[in-house]
């Protein structure tokens, strides 16, 4: 598929945070503007002309917001809302609102609530409306709960049920199955228990099929910033036939009422056939929501379809987690990278167009995703850090245990704060994702700014100083080896690691350097020392060749006339105790290196250009 190029007013950024919100088009804005200039929009509960214009708008909106989902306006109802959060809101609040059986007895507010755990923060929030909340630890779980229908306990016939799971993770990623878990949850608790779906995350750049309402969600949530960029609204899309549990909410407001006394408590609420009628609090943001119209046209016109969208972007992410996938410490051979998903990338089946994932550096140590994310910022790269709203994700993905979170909250941990390595782990992660207007060049671009900050860069004092103490603790097991070997022969190859053993530290390594590595580099320097003066032995078997060769071819040379074969013997001594002690000198008795602070700095150039 060729690449998408539009003229967005962002041409110097690199922008990666499409799951936080996609962006819009500047033809979106003039279209917006053009319309809100040219007609006369009044509030849309009035019988005055510019009250029906904006009343047909927003009816004509609604239509529009199941066309994009292929949902039949005779099965689903679309109800505006500002966010996904509200929707929610929407959903439990009704739920809240159901006299019923429960543990605490009769009482408000007793429903079940199950959630997958790669929910977001929002869909964990109904919880606080009841007392029977469960967390299911992965789709396994749910799977062997779709399948085991419950019996009721006693007095609890009929309770209400709300389930609720994520189509795609806003923190890994990953998808998660949508018709198949609706369809099981009304096949083994119809009329008790509800699907609460949300899309948010997975319709970015995903299509939603809802055309089988048999088999789809009762209640789906999703912010149209997501997928447009503008305007910021949002939707609760209900299944007619599921409508009728959303009557009781709590909260009544504006439009929702058909009688009510202000000095008396007294309040009939009104039920349309239409649920949006009793759901929505007060006037629709009836401006954002012709805005909406235009939104979806303008995305229409220019990137087709959904399907298109995601394959452009399944492809895209592909790429990007390959690449940064190869991005490895040349010293170490370390991986910059870890990637957290169980989605395949590129399989726009299990996985969205998300890359989530964390640094280590050359020692493997965690790298602070805060730091990373300032670093892309100041190349107006835009990625997102954090939990990311995510517990469940930043848990699992983390490999924190529900003991290790607890104590980073008692000792003061609090989302969106400072601390992003704890002990050596990482308490979050960067994401980086893409969106129908991503192009190979914003992936290219935020892959060469991982490579030149953290692969090519030379590495830091604090990185060397770990390096070398790493390297250290190696080599007195190589040293401890050697010597059991050779009794008090010395050892030492001439590779670079090996090396490091004999190195003095410029930088105060001695401090670094475990006691027992110093006492084993320094007893072997000193015992050959002993031995050679601080010579290396070869350069003494030649010395003494040498020495004795000019003795006596000067006697022998001079007096007799086998001199000249005495001589070449000689000769030969010196060649063999060369050769000789030049093997011994490779293979066992390094002098200890005493390299500068040069010579270390070059080392390192070297390893990690
Ligand atoms: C999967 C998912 N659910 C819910 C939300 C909450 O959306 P909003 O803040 O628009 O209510 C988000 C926001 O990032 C999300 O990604």
């Amino acid at each position: 598929m060729p690449p998408i190029l539009i003229p967005f007013p962002y041409a110097d950024q690199t922008y990666l945070d499409h799951s936080g919100t996609t962006l819009y088009a500047e033809s979106l804005l003039t279209t917006i503007s053009a319309d809100l200039r040219e007609n006369l929009y009044g509030n849309p509960h009035s019988e005055n002309p510019s009250s029906k214009l904006s009343a047909s708008k927003v009816t004509a909106v609604r239509l529009q917001v199941l066309a994009l989902f292929k949902a039949d306006p005779a099965k689903y109802d679309v109800v505006f809302c500002a966010n996904t959060t509200a929707g929610v809101k929407l959903v439990a609040d009704a739920f809240a609102g159901h006299e019923q059986e429960g543990e605490g007895g009769k009482g408000k507010g007793n429903f079940k609530y199950r959630f997958h755990k790669d929910c977001h923060t929002s869909l964990i929030g109904p919880r606080g409306m009841t007392g029977s909340a469960e967390c299911f630890w992965g789709d396994e779980e749910v799977e062997a709960w779709l399948d085991s229908p419950e019996e009721d306990e006693e007095g609890e016939e009929g309770r209400l049920g709300l389930f609720a799971w994520p189509g795609q993770s806003n923190f890994s990623g990953r998808r998660l199955p949508i018709h198949a878990w609706a369809s099981k949850l009304r096949e083994t608790r119809g009329g008790r228990f509800y699907s609460l779906f949300d899309a948010a995350a997975l319709v970015m750049t995903s299509p939603l099929d809802l055309s089988d309402a048999d088999a789809s969600p009762d209640f789906i949530v999703c912010s149209f910033y997501k997928m447009f960029g503008y305007p910021d609204l949002g939707a609760l899309i209900v299944r007619r036939e599921s409508a009728g549990v959303l009557q009781h909410r709590r909260y009544f407001g504006g439009g929702t009422v058909g009688q009510l006394m202000a000095s008396v408590d007294h309040v009939k609420r009104l039920y349309h056939k239409d649920p949006h009628e009793h759901l929505e609090d007060g006037t629709c943001a009836f401006h954002s929501i012709i805005a909406l119209g235009h939104a979806i046209d303008t995305h229409k016109r220019l990137y087709g379809s959904f399907e298109k969208i995601s394959a452009h972007t399944a492809s895209l992410v592909a790429v990007l987690a390959g690449m940064l996938g190869e991005l490895t410490h040349r010293s170490t051979g370390q991986k910059l990278v870890e990637t957290y998903t169980e989605g395949k990338y590129g399989d726009p089946k299990q996985q969205g167009p998300v890359v989530t994932f964390n640094l280590r550096d050359s020692c493997g140590e965690p790298i602070s995703y805060l730091a990373v994310e300032a670093a892309a910022s100041a190349r107006n790269i835009h990625v997102r850090s954090g939990g990311h709203c995510n517990p469940g994700g930043v848990q699992h993905y983390c490999r924190l245990g529900k003991e290790k979170m607890m104590t980073f909250y008692n000792s003061g941990k609090t989302c969106g704060d400072e601390q992003d390595v704890i002990d050596g782990r990482h308490i979050g992660a960067l994401r980086a994702s893409l969106g129908a207007m991503s192009t190979l060049e914003d992936v290219v671009t935020f892959v060469d700014f991982m490579r030149e900050e953290y692969v090519s860069k030379p590495l830091s004092l604090e990185e060397k100083r770990r390096f070398l103490l790493q390297e250290r603790e190696k080599d007195v097991e190589e040293v401890k080896r050697v010597m059991k070997k050779y009794g008090t022969v010395l050892s030492g190859s001439r590779t670079g690691k090996t090396l490091l053993c004999f190195w003095t530290d410029p930088v105060n390594l001695d401090e670094a350097l475990p006691m027992d590595a110093r006492l084993a580099s320094n007893s072997l320097a000193s015992l050959k020392d002993f031995f050679t003066g601080g010579r290396n032995l070869a350069d003494l078997l030649k010395l003494f060749t040498l020495t004795y060769w000019a003795f006596f071819s000067f006697l022998l040379g001079r007096t007799n006339t086998y001199g000249f074969f005495i001589w070449i013997f000689f000769i030969l001594c010196f060649v063999l105790f060369s050769f000789f002690g030049a093997g011994q000198t490779t293979s066992h008795s390094d002098t200890p290196v005493t390299r500068t602070d040069a010579d270390w700095l070059i080392f390192y150039e070297e390893m990690t250009r």
